[in-house]
């Protein structure tokens, strides 16, 4: 899609439709100009109140050189946040989209013309225009995807139109490769869109085979890989900049788990197809990476995705198996559905060889943290304050939802066995905090955060504004972490 910025009076955008908004209560006194009191009518028809979600399509508006007129609801004015802009945006572009018309125009009004609601904008834009349905061959034939966007501002937000372009295409790209099914992305399959963008971006990629991990000593992330057809990938991105602001290297780790059978501890059928989305994670990540091979942030940066499917086979690794991780510690495999925690613990313990010196994680880990948290939030686990408080503050900023959780060592006991170091799962109580303890045990008091993506990154139902399958949650939150990072 064509993103780009037209300045100039908002009904002199020549476009396929003209969309703008219009708060509870009150017809925006710009449209209801021009258009001539056709708003302020419209709201005394009650057909349309300003709340959010509410659309209002006018064809060939007088005075108006767009084709279309969509009024777009904010709901109310006092509530109204760039997190509220995104998604406004992202339902008149999904609204329009559906109804075939190619070229749009959004105009977010005279109040919201700051650099983070245009960012917001835009964004929500190019993230509603996404949909999953690539391999629908019929859709294909007549349906054309949105093929031009323009956000009418003044010339001054060009580069904020052009930042939030990057970063939306980021969490687009990051949808596109997480909705792909576990046939179509092997552990290869995803290395080779880890190479294609460190390519096309310019990052360093080098993707770790099955021998260097013997050789490294990566039994854990072995033995999940090990039931499996589909031979491992550890995918390493690196991005170096030009200036860096200090000496901090940042360490990005996702799971990737392309597809998520449980393992002989095998998960039930029902629902089991979604889990071709246990690599969100690693999609994130990869995303992230992207943007900021574009973005350009001034500290280092390594991602580390860690592939690997989760299948149940003659070679698969057993209950009560025991493994040895590349730092030493040994594990005794009681879950064997506890993977995430099994591949993301050597891709972290390579990360800190490498000179990592912070380190955050996404994961699509637990079942646990969708119980505590539902689908709205993602859970926040870390060992370090001050760092948690910076990468919740730019989720803050891009409108990811995340909480906090507690990590009292308490939990931690559970994962006490007699028989290894560490068991991969405690009880059924507290589950996605045994689970980052988990993680915790491996991270040598490096500054470190988690995000549980379980209940976040992926949609089982489409929303006005965005479409069913993979949210690409995270991506926003991490480039905006390493865009503010000093
Ligand atoms: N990939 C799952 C977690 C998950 C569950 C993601 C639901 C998205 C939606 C993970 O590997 C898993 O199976 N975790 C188990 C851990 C348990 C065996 C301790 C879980 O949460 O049930
Ligand atoms: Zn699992
Ligand atoms: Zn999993």
């Amino acid at each position: 899609m064509e993103v780009n910025l037209k300045t100039g009076r908002f009904e002199e955008v020549e476009t396929g439709a003209l969309a703008v908004l219009s708060f509870e209560g009150e017809p925006d006194a710009a449209v209801d100009a021009a258009t001539k009191g056709w708003l302020k009518e419209l709201y005394e028809s009650g057909e349309f109140s300003g709340k959010s979600c509410q659309t209002a399509l006018l064809h060939r508006p007088a005075g108006f050189r767009a084709k279309r007129l969509l009024v777009v609801g904010g709901g109310k004015t006092e509530e109204f946040t760039p997190a509220e802009m995104r998604k406004a945006a992202s339902l008149a572009s999904r609204t329009l989209q559906a109804k075939k018309v190619s070229r749009i125009a959004f105009a977010p009004g005279d109040g919201h013309a700051t650099a983070e609601f245009v960012s917001a904008a835009v964004e929500g834009a190019i993230l509603g225009a996404f949909e999953p349905d690539r391999y629908k061959t019929d859709s294909k034939k007549d349906e054309k995807p949105l093929e031009a966007f323009s956000l009418v501002g003044s010339a001054d937000l060009r580069g904020v139109v052009e930042q939030a372009r990057i970063l939306a295409e980021a969490q687009n790209f990051t949808r596109l490769i997480a909705n792909e099914p576990a046939n179509l992305l092997t552990p290869a399959d995803l290395a080779k869109h880890a190479r294609e963008t460190a390519a096309e971006f310019g990052l360093e990629c080098e993707v770790l085979d099955q021998d260097r991990m013997r050789q490294l000593g990566m039994g854990a992330l072995l033995g999940v890989a090990q039931g499996s057809a589909e031979p491992p990938a550890l995918i390493v991105l690196r991005y170096v900049p030009e200036k860096a602001a200090g000496s901090d290297h940042l360490a990005l780790v996702g799971k990737g788990v392309t597809f998520d059978t449980g393992g002989v501890s095998i998960k039930p059928a029902d629902g089991m197809e979604k889990m071709k989305y246990d690599m969100c994670g690693g999609a994130a990540v990869l995303g992230a990476m992207r943007a900021i091979a574009q973005r350009k942030p001034p500290v280092r940066i390594t991602a580390l995705i860690p592939a690997v499917e989760n299948m149940v086979g003659a070679k698969a690794q057993r209950p009560g198996d025991i493994v040895t991780t590349m730092n030493g510690k040994t594990v005794e495999v009681l879950n064997t559905d506890a993977e995430g925690r099994l591949i993301l613990i050597d891709a972290i313990t390579y990360a800190l060889q490498l000179g990592c010196t912070h380190l955050v994680d996404a994961a699509t880990l637990t079942g646990s943290v969708v119980i505590a948290l539902g689908h709205h939030r993602t859970g926040v686990y870390t060992n370090n304050d001050p760092f948690v408080a910076k990468v919740l503050a730019a989720a803050e900023r891009q409108g990811e939802k995340m909480w906090r959780m507690p990590m009292d060592s308490e939990y931690k006991e559970q994962l006490k066995t007699c028989f290894a170091d560490l068991a991969n799962i405690g009880t059924r109580w507290g589950g996605s905090i045994t689970a980052a303890w988990f993680i915790r045990e491996f991270v040598a008091d490096k500054p470190w955060v988690h995000l549980d993506i379980a209940g976040t990154a992926y949609l089982d139902d489409a929303k006005p504004w965005m479409a069913k399958g993979p949210t690409g949650v995270a991506v926003r939150t991490f480039v905006d972490l390493v865009t503010n990072w000093t």
